[in-house]
């Protein structure tokens, strides 16, 4: 199995261009399950979960044509069966995501329901009870979800007990359809959110509110093809400019999406670094600084996101000063923190708080990759810490970002995939 073999050290310099986002390409290739037409997605980002949702499309039926520069060209027409099978679901939950398009189009959806994760337990019952309220049938039988309805969905007013990003996007894509009128409030205000109401818009759907925590949306009978490009990953971005300024150095990203980033922009000059922004590139200088410890409290969005949560944690780990790091949306998202530990991280975790002395150095050790952002995580503390840092289990960091020992590489990383 592959691993990532980092030699710490070097301060990273350089520019990086920002991948398209993956939490945003996932639900909008769910979401050309709503048409008939032909649809192209451009921009996908080169990732195992992208070539997953891809399977999961082509093993209903549907005619998949990826060029050399990830766009992709899909045909729902010839779609033979509306089912998500366990072999795909366990590897990817966003599958899920399939669930609101298939019983909104054809009336009926079986999707393998997901099961436990690494950070937690993750239930699915918002988006049931959700398209329940739109007057779909739902059973669980043999782990699997079914859903269908008679004729068309109904719009109905949906308020989440939680704010759910997949959950939000299932039923805005499942209400597009639907006869009437539907609400859904306290939705979540995520940037794929609104990257995902933006390509249904350009596929006739008839959407206000997108960014706001009350979306309406009127159903339509049917949605047009269209050409779509997915908004740059602002998870990516971020993890890159943590890494400029864990290791002392300047990074550039460009071609990313400077607002999706400012709870996580506002925490990095609170670190120290000197961060300059155009219309679509962000750069962080830290000019060989140590940075300062930060306190993070993560929530939806706009406040920190969880999925930056790992990356500042390392980021705490070398700092001046003691960082407070409190998880309020995942129940077991600090798993990172034991391998941290192996590299001489100073780390207290206690119930959704880690509490983080920052230490001079951190040093290379044999450590293990858990989910996808703690694997991020530990490249950062490998890139900074001495000696030679080898990370397993690297299919979770494969996940989510593209090309990662490239770009780093490019930024004057010590990084390579070895075997052993
Ligand atoms: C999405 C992102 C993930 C990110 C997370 C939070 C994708 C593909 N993944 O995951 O990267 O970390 O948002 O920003 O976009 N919940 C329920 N019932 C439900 C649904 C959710 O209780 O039906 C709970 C979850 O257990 C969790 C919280 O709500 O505690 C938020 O989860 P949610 O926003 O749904 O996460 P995902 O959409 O799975």
């Amino acid at each position: 199995m592959d691993k990532l073999l980092i030699t710490g050290g070097s301060p990273l310099n350089g520019v990086v261009r920002a991948s398209g986002a993956k939490n945003a390409a996932l639900p909008i290739l769910a979401a050309t399950l709503l048409t008939k037409d032909l649809i192209t997605i451009k921009n996908l980002p080169h990732l195992h979960d992208i070539t997953t949702m891809l399977e999961l499309l082509g093993s209903m039926g549907c005619g998949v044509v990826v060029d050399e520069k990830m766009s992709v060209q899909l045909d729902i027409s010839t779609l033979n069966n509306c089912e998500a099978p366990y072999e795909l679901v366990k590897t990817m939950r966003a599958s899920i995501l399939v669930l609101g398009p298939l019983v909104s189009h054809f009336g009926r959806a079986v999707v393998s329901l997901p099961g436990g994760c690494a950070i937690g337990s993750r239930p699915v019952d918002l988006h049931l009870r959700g398209l329940e309220a739109m007057g779909a049938k739902i059973d669980v039988t043999g782990g699997n979800i079914v859903a269908t309805v008679d004729g068309r969905l109904q719009g109905a007013r949906i308020f989440f007990d939680k704010v759910t990003v997949t959950g939000t996007e299932n039923l805005l894509m499942a209400a597009t359809l639907a006869e009437g009128q539907t609400v859904l409030e306290n939705a979540a205000r995520e940037p794929e959110v609104v990257d995902l109401a933006e390509c249904l818009i350009a596929m006739g759907a008839k959407i206000t509110g997108h960014g706001t925590d009350t979306i309406v949306i009127e159903g339509v009978e049917a949605l047009n093809g269209t050409t779509y490009p997915v908004m740059p990953d602002r998870i990516e971005t971020g993890t890159f400019l943590v890494a400029a300024a864990i290791t002392g150095g300047k990074v550039k990203v460009i071609d990313t999406d400077v607002k999706s980033l400012e709870a996580v922009l506002a925490k990095l000059e609170e670190a120290g670094a000197k961060v300059a922004c155009g219309e679509n590139w962000i750069e962080v200088d830290m000019e060989g600084r140590r940075p300062n410890a930060v306190n993070i409290s993560t929530a939806p969005y706009p406040a920190f996101p969880t999925d930056m949560q790992a990356q500042f944690v390392a980021l705490n780990s070398v700092a001046t000063g003691v960082g407070r790091v409190i998880e309020n949306i995942f129940e077991n998202r600090f798993m990172h923190v034991d391998e941290m530990l192996r590299m001489g991280a100073d780390i207290e975790v206690m119930g959704n708080t880690a509490i983080i002395r920052g230490c001079d150095k951190l040093k290379g050790a044999p450590v293990m990759a858990t989910d996808l952002r703690a694997s991020a995580s530990l490249v950062l503390s490998a890139l900074v810490a001495e000696g030679d840092t080898k990370i397993d289990r690297i299919y979770h960091i494969d996940r989510g970002y593209e090309c990662i020992e490239e770009k780093f590489g490019a930024l004057g990383a010590k990084i390579s995939r070895v075997l052993n």
